[in-house]
């Protein structure tokens, strides 16, 4: 079947099409009923089928005569380590790991946050969770104690896993003192802190509810898999939003794994046996699905992958890991593109390894421009496939699907809607548009199988955000244009949330942060245009009348609070003193104006401005702090 024939049939006929997706997995009790309605009258998926997912992505595999095969290779350049598991080894860690959870009190139902860095632990801790039912919530390592803190109010874990250091470029980061510190922050207190010993020479300062994950491990018996319904959850994890309070996605057990094993061939065409590497991180919705989950369900060896694509120790890891462990298909972030392309304009690494085995490069999490597509396309000679998605749909939207059938790339184009995706673009009336008119992206409900359920503790924040803008329909909170033949461009998001280096930030979170120093008065927080992150955040600030402050140390400070609270990786540097900020006759701050001003791009004045001369004040502040040259 062609990609039309499939999609076509994907909408027309869905609870068939996806009936038969569900039956490709086993479960431990068959779906009967295909879709149906939550009690928040919103569609979920195989409500009566009961599975565990890993089962399927561990256990299954055994049974099948595959337990000797890899399923993990630790591939860490920062502490020079190799290490491969098989399937038997994972099932022996994971199952023991289970038990120990067990053995501390925990059972279905219950929640766990997970905070550790790129090693094999984090999977375990995740499929230990999900072998018992314990709803898992990853922590980004890079997210600062204060952030930690909101997730574990939010979702409040009996226990954390973390391990004892994580390590970023020649910096060892000690993370105990970090979760002692959220820990002692947040109101709920968890039971215990499980913790790996890395043994690399950080503090591990002793508390009461700390217990040592190899102990607990070497001391417990395996479990077996514990059956849960479709629905259960079997993960939460925090999104940026546009308040300062992160979102909960809530992940569905059944529908998810269903769509994941589709995905691992129907887009990434990825047969099973074959070595799939996500380089992303287990913190984010890439290293769940196509980290973990997705590459394990389709019997895929994954990578876990320690490092940086540059630095660690330089351009050439990338390839040197594609050759190195004859990875078939791969997937990154096109500002890992970016970063190598500036070490390596010419591509010399490239040239000083086999990469005969790479089938297909894999780039999302961000827009990927058309030069960053152009360099790869000059260098290796496999398909770069941009493709779209979100935290909240856990796997692709719009995409080129490489297992169904290879289509033209348009660069610029994430490509077409993903079988199970009805995607419309929007005008603000809710009406649709026409071929290349940009407006709102959103899809038509049902969403398919494996998407977002709920908002933890927060249904009223789902259906506000999502549900309720145009009736219906999904609103996905990006804009962008489809052209006459289908294809997707997204031109970015349309509200508060920013991309840096393919991280999801809110920049209303950051604002809250600015505002709290002491000096100042007003703020505003918007993303502008980076050569290598895509976006970096920017801070306009006023200060407070009476209050002199030298802007280098205003904005040392301010930075240095944005670090504290949320994390290096918001990558704030650049702190602008305005007389005022731009504004509607209203009083509503224009943040897109002001991302104008500073990326030096077109813009029209706003006929709602209450001020036009304010444009040529923000503009000379921008110089005078030596952000452009004017
Ligand atoms: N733990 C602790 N700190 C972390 C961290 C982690 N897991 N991840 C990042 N940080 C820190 C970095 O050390 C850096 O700190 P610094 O300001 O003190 O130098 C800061 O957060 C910013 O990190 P990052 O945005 O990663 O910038 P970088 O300059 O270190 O690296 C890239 C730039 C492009 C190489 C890197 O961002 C990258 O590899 N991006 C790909 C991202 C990706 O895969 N995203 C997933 C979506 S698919
Ligand atoms: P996250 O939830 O962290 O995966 O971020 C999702 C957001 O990243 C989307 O809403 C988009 O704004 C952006 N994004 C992800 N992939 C792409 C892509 N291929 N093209 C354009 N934007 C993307």
């Amino acid at each position: 079947m062609n990609y039309n024939e499939l999609y076509t049939q994907s909408l027309s006929n869905s609870e068939t099409f996806w009936k038969e997706q569900a039956h490709a997995l086993e479960w431990f009790s068959r779906p009967t009923t295909i879709v149906s309605k939550n009690s928040n009258n919103y569609p979920v998926w195989f409500e009566d089928g009961e599975l565990n997912i890993c089962y399927l992505a561990i256990d299954k595999h055994i049974q099948d005569g595959f337990g000797d095969e890899i399923a993990l290779i630790y591939d860490s350049p920062v502490t020079q380590t190799i290490k491969r598991y098989t399937f038997s080894e994972v099932k022996s860690e994971v199952a023991k790991l289970a038990g120990g959870l067990v053995s501390l009190g925990l059972t279905k139902g219950d929640t766990a946050v997970i905070y550790m860095p790129m090693i094999p632990q984090a999977a375990f801790a995740m499929l230990a969770c999900a072998r018992i039912g314990v709803t898992h919530s990853v922590v980004f390592g890079g997210f600062a104690p204060h952030e930690l803190a909101i997730r574990i109010d939010d979702c409040k874990p009996k226990v954390i896993l973390t391990a004892s250091s994580g390590i970023e470029i020649e910096r060892l980061i000690a993370y105990k003192p970090l979760v002692d510190e959220a820990i002692e922050l947040a109101n709920h207190k968890p039971q215990n802190v499980v913790i790996l010993n890395r043994k690399l020479g950080a503090k591990i300062p002793f508390k009461k509810y700390d217990i040592d994950y190899d102990a607990l491990v070497y001391g417990s018996e395996e479990v077996s898999c514990v059956p849960v319904a479709s629905t259960h959850p079997l993960y939460i994890l925090y999104t940026s939003g546009t308040t300062g309070k992160p979102k909960g996605i809530v992940r569905d057990t059944g529908g998810y794994a269903t769509a994941l094993k589709f995905s691992m061939q129907h887009i990434y065409g990825a047969q099973p046996g074959e070595v799939f590497w996500a380089a992303s991180d287990v913190g984010w919705v890439v290293g769940h699905s196509y980290i973990v989950y997705g590459p394990l369900l389709n019997r895929n060896t994954t990578i876990v992958f320690e490092g940086k694509p540059i630095k660690t120790p330089d351009a050439s890891t990338f390839w040197r890991i594609i050759a190195e462990h004859q990875v078939r298909v791969m997937f990154t972030a096109p500002t890992a593109i970016r970063a190598i392309k500036k070490e390596d304009p010419n591509g010399d690494f490239i040239k000083q390894y086999d990469l005969s085995c790479l089938k297909t490069q894999f780039l999302a999490g961000e827009r990927c421009d058309v030069a960053t597509l152009e360099w790869y396309n000059e260098h290796i000679p496999v398909p770069a496939i941009d493709h779209w998605w979100q935290t909240e749909s856990g796997w692709p939207m719009i995409a080129n699907m490489m297992g169904v059938e290879y289509l033209p790339v348009k660069p610029g184009s994430a490509g077409k809607a993903v079988t199970g995706y009805d995607i419309r673009i929007f005008g603000e009336n809710g009406k649709e548009l026409g071929p290349n008119e940009e407006g709102y992206v959103v899809i038509k409900l049902p969403l398919p199988p494996g998407t977002l359920m709920d908002l933890w503790n927060d249904s009223e924040r789902f259906k506000a955000g999502y549900l309720t803008k145009f009736d219906g329909y999904y609103f996905s909170g990006d804009g962008g244009y489809k052209d006459d033949e289908g294809y997707i461009y997204i031109t970015g998001r349309v509200d508060d949330v920013i991309n840096v280096a393919g991280h999801r930030l809110s920049t209303a979170e950051m604002e809250e942060i600015v505002a709290s120093h002491q000096a100042v008065a007003e703020c505003a927080v918007v993303g502008a245009n980076d050569d290598l992150k895509g976006q970096i955040p920017l801070a306009f600030v006023v200060t407070k009348a009476g209050i002199e402050m030298e802007h280098f140390l205003l904005e040392q400070e301010i930075v240095k609070l944005v670090r504290e609270q949320i994390g290096a990786v918001a990558s704030l540097r650049n702190v602008v003193i305005v007389q005022r900020l731009p504004k509607t006759r209203s009083g509503k701050i224009l943040r897109k104006l002001i991302r104008s001003i500073a990326d030096q791009t077109e813009f029209q004045i706003p006929s709602t401005i209450d001020d036009e001369a304010i444009i040529e004040e923000i503009s000379n502040s921008l110089a005078l702090y030596g952000y452009f040259k004017k």
